[in-house]
């Protein structure tokens, strides 16, 4: 499975791409503004640190609006990704942008109908909200795990981000299915490498060392 980070946070995004484990990044308005640059230059500066996809959301809501703006944000780099909302008009950006070869990223997707005709209409990428249909006693990976089957029944090619990822157990889940991206925020890729066993393990063999090297230096042997 391949990780994607879900954040405009240039420190964030170093830091992960330092673990030599980012394959991409996906942005949103929300992420964007927390940020509180000119969207445009952040998204170059993410660019630059990441050669993967890297996902930017379109705010205007009618077809026409959001093929524009696509085409102003594929200018920034060849692998900017457009992310477009779940929508009817979404979907025809979508059909456009899919014959312009312009990659994107279907967003705010809560249904397995909508992942059906997200790919339909070319979607490259279909990303399943799963927190925040927990959020409100729903599901969330039960929606993956039936985009997966309806996709795999049809050879569909478009590829299932796992988004709205909360907590390690999320990312577990959604590789056990098959998604075939999680995207995740910093605080949980970190946590995704901690484990108590490990810091305990590490703490002792440091401190047996640490008195080999004391008995070494006392001279006894
Ligand atoms: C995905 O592309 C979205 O940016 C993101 O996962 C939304 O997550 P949230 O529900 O935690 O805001």
């Amino acid at each position: 499975m391949k990780l994607f980070i879900d954040t405009a946070n240039l420190d964030d995004i170093k830091k992960a791409h330092s673990y030599g484990v980012l394959d991409g990044v996906t942005t949103n308005p929300t992420l964007l503004s927390k940020e509180g640059n000119d969207p445009l230059e952040q998204l170059k500066k993410i660019v630059e640190i990441v050669k993967g996809p890297v996902s930017a959301e379109v705010t205007s809501l009618d077809k026409e609006g959001m093929v524009k703006e696509a085409k102003d944000l594929v200018k920034i780099a060849s692998n900017i990704v457009i992310k477009v909302p779940c929508t009817t008009e979404g979907l025809a950006a979508t059909k456009e942008l899919s014959q312009k070869n312009i990659k994107t990223n279907l967003t705010l997707c809560f249904s397995p109908s909508q992942a059906l005709l997200a790919a339909k209409s070319g979607a490259s990428f279909i990303s399943p909200f799963i927190g925040r249909l927990d959020d409100i006693s729903a599901e969330g990976m039960g929606l993956v795990s039936d985009i997966r089957l309806i996709y795999d029944n049809f050879s569909i090619k478009t590829e299932i981000i796992a988004a709205s990822i909360r907590h390690p157990l999320h990312f577990i889940d959604a590789a056990r299915i098959g998604a075939d991206i999680a995207t995740v925020p910093f605080n949980v890729i970190d946590k995704l490498m901690n484990h108590p066993l490990t810091e305990k393990g590490i703490d002792r063999f440091l401190q047996d060392w640490q008195k080999l090297k004391e008995k070494l230096e006392s001279g006894l042997k």
